[in-house]
């Protein structure tokens, strides 16, 4: 579904991301998992080619998703056109809309506006907090209400596969098990998701397979089951 190849990217002369691969499938749950300053961010923002002028810049390399290679598409398209859908770190929600309007903000470029009150409900029924927040002010929501509203609107851009900039950030341990169960009856549901994340061991507990990101490369990968029991991603990532 998603295949990024070589891919090197850099911030003005310095380069953050040394040419790195990897691949999602279709009905995988896939982590990036990697310490701060890493490139997990970078490599997401590289992929969606969000962020401002001095962001990110493609320098080689290809990301090629369902079978056509980004870097031809204009980056306004990517999300409304590729129906690649972004939950992104520090959430960028609303906060002056309410919890409902974020959520329908996210659907005006669908097509499928028959398929659209369905999808309230799927994002209602994953994070049943949200359904009391309803016609709350999206800035007085918790952090991990939030969190939540920033992966149900990814749900309501009508997107077959979600990438998500560390969901766990901020979430005292309870609810971001919450999180990740979700995420996983999400996939369940038939969604396809890249889970970039600092926190390795719920990662890799919830996903099928991982990437581990060094300082710009990937020095390990693998299953998830695999990748928890290499003595090296153990001890650099697991707590030994
Ligand atoms: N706008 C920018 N300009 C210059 N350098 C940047 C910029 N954004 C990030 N970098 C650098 O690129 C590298 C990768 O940063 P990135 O934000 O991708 O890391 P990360 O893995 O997401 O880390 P974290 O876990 O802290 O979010 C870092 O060395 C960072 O300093
Ligand atoms: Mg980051």
């Amino acid at each position: 579904m998603l295949s990024v190849t070589n891919l090197q990217v850099k911030y003005g002369n310095t380069e953050a991301l040394h040419g790195i691969s990897f691949t999602v499938n279709q009905g995988e749950i896939v982590t990036l998992i990697g310490a701060n300053g890493a490139g997990k961010t970078t490599t997401l923002l590289s992929i969606a080619r969000l962020g401002p002028p001095e962001g990110p810049k493609i320098a080689s390399g290809d990301i090629v998703y369902k079978g056509q290679s980004l870097l031809n598409v204009p980056p306004h398209e990517i999300v409304t056109k590729m129906r690649m859908a972004l939950a992104p770190e520090g959430r960028h929600i609303f906060g002056n809309l309410t919890v409902e309007e974020n959520l329908k903000l996210a659907t005006f470029a669908r097509q499928d506006t028959e398929q659209i009150a369905t999808d309230y409900q799927r994002v209602y029924d994953l994070f049943p907090r949200l359904v009391e927040r309803r016609k709350q002010r999206s800035e007085s929501l918790s952090g991990g209400e939030q969190q939540m509203l920033a992966v149900g609107r990814a749900l309501m851009t009508g997107s077959d596969f979600i990438m998500l900039d560390e969901p766990s950030m901020g979430l005292a341990p309870l609810l971001m098990y919450d999180m990740f169960r979700a995420l996983k009856e999400l996939n369940s549901q038939g969604m396809t998701l890249l889970l970039i994340e600092q926190n390795a061991r719920i990662a890799l507990q919830f996903a099928h397979r991982g990437y581990v990101l060094d300082t710009g490369a990937i020095v390990a990968s693998g299953d998830a089951k695999e990748l928890m029991n290499n003595p090296e991603v153990k001890k650099a990532y697991l707590g030994g």
